[in-house]
C-alpha cells in the first residue's frame, strides 16, 4: 500500500492593520524611500500593534486556513508554528494559538520550529513527514513573525528590511487517486555562517548585570547584507533544482515560484539562476517586507485566493534564513 500524501486544502494569512511606508522609515534613520524601493523593492510593511503578539497574527491566519478548508479546529491532530519571535519563551507559540483557535480540546501535540526565514518550508516538510507516516491525518502548519519587535530601530541597514504578518495551510492525508498534494521537500542547513545572520540577544547568555533586561535579553537582528544576499541566491537555486531532479520535472513544468520574500533583487536573481521567467514569481515583498517565517505562506495565500494558483498547477516554494538555512517544497495544487 502506498503511504499517504499530504495535500493542502485551505490556505489562509494576515496582516496587522498598522502600515509604515519608506517615507515614514526615512523619518526614523538616514534613508530615502528611493533607496528602500531600489535596493529592496518594499514599499511598504506592516507593524503589530502594541501588545499584538505572533500567536495573534497566527492565530488569525489558522482560522482563515481553517475556514478555506472548511475544517473544524477539533478535527486538528497537530498544529506547527514556524517562528522565530515567539510570545515566551516557552511554551510554544503553537499551544497558545492551539487555545486560541478553540482546538484545545483535541489533545493534538502541538510544538514550534525555528529556522528563521526557512521555519515555514521547514514545518511543511515535518507536517508531510507526519502525514506519510500515518502519524497525523489533518495538520495546521503556520508561519507567524513580528519581526519588527527585534529590529534595532537606528540600524538603517536592517530596520528596512522587515515586517510582521502570518500564513497558514491545513493539511490533509489523502490516499490514492490523483498525484496533488506534496511531492517532496528537500532541507539543508550549514551551521558556519551563524554570524552572519543573527540577533544579539539569547536566553542562555543570561541577564547582563547593570543593564536594562528587558531590553539586552532580546537583542537586535545582526546582520552582514552582502554575503546573506550571495549565499541565499546560491541556496535557493540549488534546493530549486534538486526539488525538480528529484521528481524527474524541469523548471518549464513549474507554474509558480514562491521564493522567500527577502528582497526583490533576491527573488530576481534567484528566479534567474534556476531559469524561472518572473511572471511565474510570485511577489509581495513590495507590500509586506521580509516576514522571515511568514513570508512563503503570505505569498501562497495571496496567490491562491486571487486565483493565479489553481488545481493541478505545479508549486516551487523555495526558502533560506538565518543558520543557514534552506529548504524547497514542491507541490502538485
Ligand atoms: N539607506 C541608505 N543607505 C544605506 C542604507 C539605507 N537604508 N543601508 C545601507 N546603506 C548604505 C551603506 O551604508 C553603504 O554606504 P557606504 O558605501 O557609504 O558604506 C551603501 O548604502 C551600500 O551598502 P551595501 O550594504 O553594499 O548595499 P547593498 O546594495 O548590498 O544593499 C541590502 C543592502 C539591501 C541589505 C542588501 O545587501 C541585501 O538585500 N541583502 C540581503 C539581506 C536580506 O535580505 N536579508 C534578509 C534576511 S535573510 C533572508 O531573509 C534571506
Amino acid at each position: 500500500m502506498n503511504a499517504p500524501r499530504a495535500r493542502i486544502i485551505g490556505t489562509g494569512s494576515y496582516l496587522p492593520e498598522k502600515r509604515m511606508t519608506n517615507d515614514a522609515l526615512a523619518k526614523l534613520v538616514d534613508t530615502t524611500s528611493e533607496w528602500i524601493s531600489s535596493r529592496t523593492g518594499i514599499l511598504e510593511r506592516r507593524i503589530a500593534a502594541e501588545g499584538e503578539m505572533t500567536s495573534d497574527l497566527a492565530a488569525h491566519a489558522g482560522q482563515r486556513a481553517l475556514e478555506a478548508a472548511g475544517c473544524d479546529p477539533k478535527d486538528l491532530d497537530l498544529i506547527i508554528c514556524a517562528t522565530s519571535t515567539p510570545d515566551l519563551v516557552f511554551p510554544a507559540t503553537a499551544a497558545i494559538v492551539q487555545r486560541k483557535i478553540g482546538a484545545q480540546s483535541t489533545k493534538a501535540p502541538v510544538f514550534d520550529i525555528q529556522a528563521v526565514c526557512t521555519g515555514f518550508v521547514y514545518a511543511l516538510s515535518i507536517a508531510d513527514q507526519f502525514i506519510r507516516s500515518g502519524m497525523s491525518q489533518k495538520v495546521l502548519v503556520i508561519g507567524a513573525e513580528t519581526f519588527t519587535r527585534i529590529l534595532d530601530w537606528n540600524d538603517r541597514t536592517t530596520c528596512i528590511l522587515f515586517g510582521d504578518g502570518a500564513g497558514a495551510v491545513v493539511l490533509e492525508a489523502v490516499e490514492g487517486g490523483d498525484d496533488r498534494g506534496i511531492l517532496s521537500t528537500h532541507m539543508h542547513a550549514d551551521g558556519s555562517y551563524v554570524e552572519l545572520l543573527h540577533v544579539t540577544g539569547g536566553i542562555s547568555q543570561g541577564r547582563p548585570s547593570g543593564f536594562d533586561v528587558k531590553h539586552d535579553a532580546l537583542g537586535f537582528v545582526d546582520m552582514h547584507g552582502n554575503e546573506v544576499f550571495k549565499q541565499a541566491v546560491k541556496a535557493m537555486g540549488a534546493v530549486a533544482e534538486e526539488a525538480l531532479a528529484a521528481n524527474g520535472l524541469t523548471v518549464d513544468d513549474v507554474d509558480w515560484f514562491i521564493p522567500h520574500q527577502a528582497n526583490k533583487r533576491i527573488l530576481q536573481a534567484t528566479a534567474k539562476r534556476v531559469n524561472i521567467p518572473e511572471s511565474k514569481v510570485v511577489m509581495t515583498v513590495d507590500h509586506h517586507g521580509n516576514t522571515s517565517a511568514a513570508s512563503v505562506p503570505l505569498a501562497l495565500d495571496e496567490a491562491v485566493r486571487d486565483g493565479r494558483i489553481r488545481p493541478g498547477h505545479l508549486v516551487l516554494l523555495d526558502a533560506f534564513g538565518g543558520g543557514f538555512t534552506w529548504a524547497s517544497a514542491l507541490i502538485r495544487w
